[in-house]
């Protein structure tokens, strides 16, 4: 990418929450060792804390990046600190105080010489996120002598009402232009090789069809359970935490059209004809799990009934899609970690090395798009094992990122790069986020759908097999 980064302020509220201190920090202090990223960035952590100055806050920021093990030269991790960073309390976060904002932030681009480009990251609680917006709409800071950029991240509310009060609440003080909501998948090195793969080696457009393939399985699994996040997660669970975002814009990548161009706008709108061409989503073709265990968790009602296991089916009535069935599922405690995309192509439809054999037993060829640990494509193809009789084994073709280019950068650093250029593209938009709400707010907390019980460490309840496929497992 050649774009030159703009001389900018990055604004990070919630700055002394976990997401900053995980990811935030560690990825801008990454892309700021690039050539392309520059000296003329300067950021500005806000939070609660009225105990904290521009020196103390430094000072902790440092103990957080030498944790993550970014560098062994303190030197250089304290001169970036001491360069780059500040600190503003928010108080109570009333008029006031983000009036005092606007003051300390005009004080800074004085300071450094910036233009006023701004980007204010809410690194904050869902719950917080419309107050900050309106705190800062309030205090003028929607807009500014160069850019303002509003960063917002997942959940885009609790359901269709909450997700339009939300966007509504935003859109009264930032344009869509303005807004970069963040679903980290997107930012993760394979998700967008899918679209290379695609849509830069023809051969696959004839084949990726109804006519071609079978079925379509998309597995993020996860091997750890809720950690710290009961309190959150106790009002999500499975569908409104991963499917109703992670895996249905996966999904959207696989299934959509060619787009114009690589671009935001083409893209939005290819994403957007998928979502709308999905059939309503029938509760028979949804099993929810929970692992036990989970109501003994740390804050988590005994009497929970929150899914942290999901797996559905659905279809896309498109030229494209009719019939072809699509299988989402994630899950907490499952076996391991791994997010893969299993394309299964249709069988040869008479096995001449095994007449007698049913078709069944005719394996079908599987694309598997592993996102992680081990982001790569492998396509399993039927070879002749050694000797005679003929007999069948199946090998895979590989390409895996590490063997190729070494280590990938985070998520995170992709997508913050992209927001300080201005490239919406990997980012999503009001529409997308209210069309995916209206496939899957009756699944939530419907009591026509049982919770099953599932062993942690276990693919999940029995039940998911009554959904139809074969699950095609990632192994370690
Ligand atoms: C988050 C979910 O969006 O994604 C978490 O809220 C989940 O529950 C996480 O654990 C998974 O992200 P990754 O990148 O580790 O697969």
């Amino acid at each position: 990418m050649s774009d030159k980064i703009e001389p900018h302020l990055f604004v990070i509220l919630g700055a002394l929450g976990d997401l900053a201190k995980r990811k935030l920090f560690p990825s801008v202090y990454n892309l700021s060792a690039s050539e392309q990223f520059g000296e003329n960035h300067i950021i500005l952590g806000v939070d609660v804390d009225v105990t904290l100055n521009d020196e103390s806050y430094r000072a902790g920021i440092q103990g957080v990046l030498e944790e993550a093990g970014l560098t062994v030269d303190t030197d250089q991790v304290s001169y970036w600190c001491e360069c780059r960073l500040h600190y503003q309390s928010l108080g109570s976060g009333s008029g006031t105080d983000f009036q005092g904002l606007a003051a300390r932030i005009r004080e800074i681009e004085q300071e450094h010489g910036l233009p006023g480009n701004r980007l204010f990251y809410l690194a904050l609680p869902s719950d917080a996120v419309p107050d900050a917006v309106k705190g800062l709409g309030e205090a003028d800071l929607n807009s500014s002598p160069g850019w303002t950029r509003l960063v917002v991240e997942k959940p885009f509310g609790w359901d269709m009402v909450s997700a339009q009060e939300l966007n509504a609440g935003i859109h009264r003080y930032f344009d869509e232009s303005q807004i970069y909501r963040i679903d980290h998948y997107l930012g993760k090195e394979t998700v967008q090789n899918l679209l290379v793969f695609r849509f830069a080696n023809a051969f696959v457009e004839h084949l990726w069809n109804r006519e071609h393939i079978e079925s379509v399985q998309i597995t993020v699994a996860e091997s750890l359970g809720i950690e710290s996040r009961a309190q959150s997660y106790e009002r999500a669970g499975a569908v409104r935490d991963m499917i109703q975002n992670h895996l249905t814009q996966l999904l959207c990548l696989v299934a959509m059209e060619v787009p114009s161009a690589f671009k935001a706008g083409s893209i939005r709108h290819e994403k957007l004809k998928v979502l709308g061409q999905i059939e309503p989503i029938h509760p028979d073709d949804v099993v929810l799990g929970q692992y036990s265990g989970y109501q003994q968790e740390d804050r988590v009602s005994a009497q929970s009934n929150t899914p942290t296991f999901a797996a559905l089916k659905l279809q896309i009535a498109s030229w494209r899609w009719k019939g072809v069935p699509f299988y989402l599922r994630t899950g907490k405690h499952l076996p391991l970690r791994c997010s893969q995309i299993v394309v299964a192509f249709e069988r040869a439809p008479v096995s001449i090395f095994h007449p007698s054999e049913s078709e069944d037993n005719v394996k079908p060829n599987l694309l598997i798009i592993t996102l992680q640990p081990e982001e790569g494509i492998d396509f399993h193809i039927q070879v002749k094992s050694i000797g005679d009789p003929i007999s069948l084994t199946t090998q895979q073709l590989s390409f895996h990122y590490a063997d190729a280019f070494g280590k990938l950068p985070d998520a995170y650093e992709h997508l913050i790069l992209d927001i300080v250029i201005g490239d919406q593209t990997l980012f999503v938009c009001d529409s997308q986020i209210e069309a995916s709400w209206r496939l899957y707010e009756h699944l939530c907390g419907n009591p026509s759908i049982p919770v099953q019980s599932y062993e942690p460490g276990t693919w999940g309840p029995e039940e998911m097999n009554l959904l139809g496929p074969t699950w095609y497992n990632p192994s370690p």
